[in-house]
């Protein structure tokens, strides 16, 4: 049975552990995070971009997960990851999912707490969870003060944005970004920033842009042909102490999308011969299922759902 992340994260928030949200893109994500949630026994979050339902289709992708759902034990829920607006995050309401992101971090302070509080009004009565963006995600490394108030999270602005808006969840800029260049230089967090927010504002937060861009994907990605120099993501340490300053919810796609690609790369390479697509697509759900797994230890999920 789908539960809302609301359900999930606070569980998670009370056991000092996160979940994962993994962003699927096709079948063969889906399978690699399922078969990771049942052998690692964790609890976890299906992530579903607007980009992914322009590509997949809608129904497709809930008829998959609702499958899924009914077959496992583990707690999952279906979330709308970065909804750009109210119609979007409205659909996937009506389509079954289970918690709604709706994006408007883009807009004015005035206008994201109207635009989040339309889709709070619209989700809560049909029991979802709401998770919106205060800031924007962007690398801070050498930023002075001010630069960095200009982008990350204020707290202050958290405080009165979640108590008008009543959200669930709330995805916080401390640094992070989305894709593989995350840092030019060194990966720095404002940590100082996430415990203030913490200790100041009651709701349950987010970290978007947590790949950590792996070594040994990046290497097989890149023996293979792949273009990546200067990929650098959150060093696992950094991810941790996250979740010790509060972060119940970690967003990964760009992980499973480089494990993806590395493992497509090295198939075709080396077996020319292969032309069966799932020859192909089953190594890569394989390292992606790796992916998967790594994260849900790392994050402390693991064993949770047993
Ligand atoms: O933040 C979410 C993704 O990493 C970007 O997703 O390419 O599916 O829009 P998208
Ligand atoms: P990454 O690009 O670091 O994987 O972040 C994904 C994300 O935040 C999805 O919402
Ligand atoms: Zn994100």
């Amino acid at each position: 049975m789908l539960v809302t992340n609301k359900e999930i994260m606070s569980v998670a928030m009370a056991k000092e552990y996160a979940v994962g949200a993994f962003n699927i893109h096709n079948l063969e994500t889906l399978q690699a995070i399922v078969e990771a949630t049942t052998e690692e026994k964790s609890p976890v979050i299906v992530a579903v971009t607007p980009s992914t339902i322009k590509y997949a289709g809608l129904e497709y992708l809930t008829a998959m997960i609702k499958v899924v759902a009914k077959a496992i034990p583990q707690p999952m829920s279906l979330h709308l990851d970065h909804g750009k607006d109210v119609e979007t995050a409205e659909k996937c309401i009506n389509a079954g999912f289970t918690s709604v992101m709706i994006d408007a971090s883009h807009l004015s302070f005035e206008e994201n707490i109207a635009v989040t509080k339309n889709v709070v009004d619209l989700a809560h009565p049909k029991g979802l969870s709401v998770e919106a963006e205060l800031g924007k995600l962007a690398g801070i490394e050498e930023s002075t003060v001010e630069e960095k108030d200009a982008v990350l999270t204020d707290p202050n602005a958290a405080k009165e944005f979640v108590e008008r808006t009543g959200v669930d969840a709330l995805a916080v800029a401390i640094g992070t970004s989305h894709g593989a260049y995350k840092f030019k230089k060194k990966p720095k967090l404002d940590f100082e920033r996430l415990k203030t927010i913490r200790d100041s504002v009651d709701v349950l937060l987010v970290l978007h842009g947590a790949s950590s861009v792996p070594s040994w994907i990046v290497e097989k990605a890149t023996k293979y042909g792949a273009e990546l120099s200067g990929a650098k993501g959150i060093p696992e340490e950094h991810i941790k102490k996250a979740i010790s300053l509060g972060i119940s919810k970690i967003n990964i796609d760009t992980d499973l999308r480089l494990a993806f690609t590395g493992a497509v790369r090295e198939i075709l390479a080396t077996s020319p011969k292969k032309y069966d697509p799932r020859k192909i697509l089953g190594p890569a759900k394989e390292s992606m299922k790796k992916v998967v797994k790594g994260k849900m230890r790392l994050f402390g999920s693991s064993g949770k759902a047993a």
